[in-house]
């Protein structure tokens, strides 16, 4: 067993766990980052791709945000369609000039893993039976195998960035954790396909056989999302099925269509909303999806991570100057404000955008008239842009 010793225990290299090991770095604050999967794994996995006005902003702050800015795709609005019609909401006339940027979030993890890589600070990947214990005590301790060895370290803190499916939310005592979630009727098949993308914003369809989203991931590589049931499978989807779907449901009366080209990805993405109340114990802090899921309508994913990030690394910051630690107690109730309102909003538009197969007449009439309140009225529009570009931070 080799034991070592260090400021900050990171288990994960997802956008939270890397953006954190990165702040920390830029304070002198030293952590070690334990990934289970291969560095080319992370870097290769697609998640969604918009980036909030904050979050483009924390980047370039923080350094990593040159490649961003130049081969990420800003965006200044986005539409909606229904009953063949688009309806343009204007996000930067709307929010006084804030936008968003189209940059995949494994090109986040790129940049990240580089600067981390490049600054020769610890970041091991492909690390076994990662487990963490006595964090209620001022020495948590972090346990792994890496390369069939096994290590201990001693932390000052720990912090659970290991996504939805890691080991940290389930080493929080139950008496310190509620779990608060939905599961909805349905899935979304999202394919990327070698074609320039037709459209210059993302174009959120509503229609009776289903939700249907264009995206992009640049301007040779169009990204196409598909309503389709949970327990669905790729075999059931054969690329004719999906043209014909993604023809019917982004069919528009001014002839707009998405190009065609070859598809180079598939993949089925459940839908939930979740939330773990709180969202730390003692000395070990959860951040991102390891705390909260949202659903993808709302784009909040990966920028919950980075708002969770930035409080955390605030906290620990404030802590190691000045030894306060008034944000580290108070972390999970600010950080859980931000997180139940993209919570609410990614419901919301979720709720709105597809279709329930179990909705009556009724139900599905109210929804129509909801969808055109807010892509016609000043106020519905801005209420959807100030959240989709993200309520700047106020604290
Ligand atoms: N030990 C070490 N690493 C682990 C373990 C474990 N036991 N379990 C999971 N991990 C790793 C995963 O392999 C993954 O690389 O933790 C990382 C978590 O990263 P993400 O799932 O990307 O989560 P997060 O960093 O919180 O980013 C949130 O990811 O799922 C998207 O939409 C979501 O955009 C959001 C973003
Ligand atoms: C994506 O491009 O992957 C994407 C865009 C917007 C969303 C979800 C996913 O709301």
């Amino acid at each position: 067993m080799r034991t070592l010793k260090t400021q900050v225990g990171i288990v994960g290299a997802g956008p939270a766990g890397l953006l954190l090991a990165h702040l920390l770095r830029l304070e002198g604050i030293d952590a070690v980052v334990l990934e289970a999967k291969s560095r080319q794994y992370v870097e290769e996995r697609i998640r969604a791709g918009v980036l909030e006005q904050g979050t483009i902003d924390l980047l370039n702050e923080a350094g990593v945000g040159q490649r961003m800015m130049a081969q990420g795709l800003p965006h200044t609005g986005i539409e909606l369609l229904f009953d063949r019609q688009r309806h343009r909401i204007d996000l930067s006339e709307l929010t006084g000039g804030r936008q968003i940027m189209v940059y995949g979030q494994h090109e986040v993890v790129k940049d990240l893993i580089h600067a981390r890589l490049a600054a020769s600070a610890p970041l091991l990947f492909g690390v076994e039976d990662v487990r963490v214990a006595d964090f209620g005590s001022s020495a948590p301790k972090l346990l792994a195998r890496h390369e069939g060895e096994e290590f201990e370290w001693t932390c000052d803190f720990i912090a659970g960035c290991d996504g939805f499916h890691g080991v940290c939310r389930d080493a929080l005592p139950d008496s310190a954790r509620t779990v608060f979630e939905r599961v909805y009727p349905f899935a979304w098949l999202g394919i990327l396909v070698k074609a320039p993308p037709a459209s210059d914003e993302l174009i959120y369809a509503s229609h009776e056989n289903g939700f249907a989203l264009f995206s992009m991931r640049s301007p040779e590589i169009t990204r196409l999302y598909l309503q389709c049931s949970p327990d669905d499978d790729l075999a059931n989807w054969p690329n004719e099925r999906i043209w014909s779907e993604l023809d019917s449901r982004l069919a528009t009366d001014d002839g707009w269509q998405p190009n065609v080209g070859e598809i180079i990805q598939k993949g089925i993405t459940p839908m939930r909303s979740f939330v773990c109340e709180t969202m730390q114990s003692g000395r070990l802090f959860l951040a991102g999806d390891a705390a909260h899921i949202v659903p993808p309508t709302g784009a909040k994913g990966m920028n919950l991570a980075v708002s969770d990030i930035r409080y955390l690394s605030r906290a620990l910051t404030s802590y190691y100057r000045t030894g306060d630690e008034t944000g580290l107690l108070h972390y999970s109730t600010t950080c859980l404000k931000r997180i139940w309102r993209a919570e609410h909003f990614s419901w919301w538009m979720t709720s709105m955008l597809h279709r329930f197969f179990d909705h009556s007449p009724f139900e599905q009439r109210i929804q129509r008239a909801e969808l055109n309140y807010f892509s016609t009225s000043r106020a519905g529009r801005t209420a959807i842009a100030e959240n989709y570009v993200g309520l700047p931070w106020t604290d």
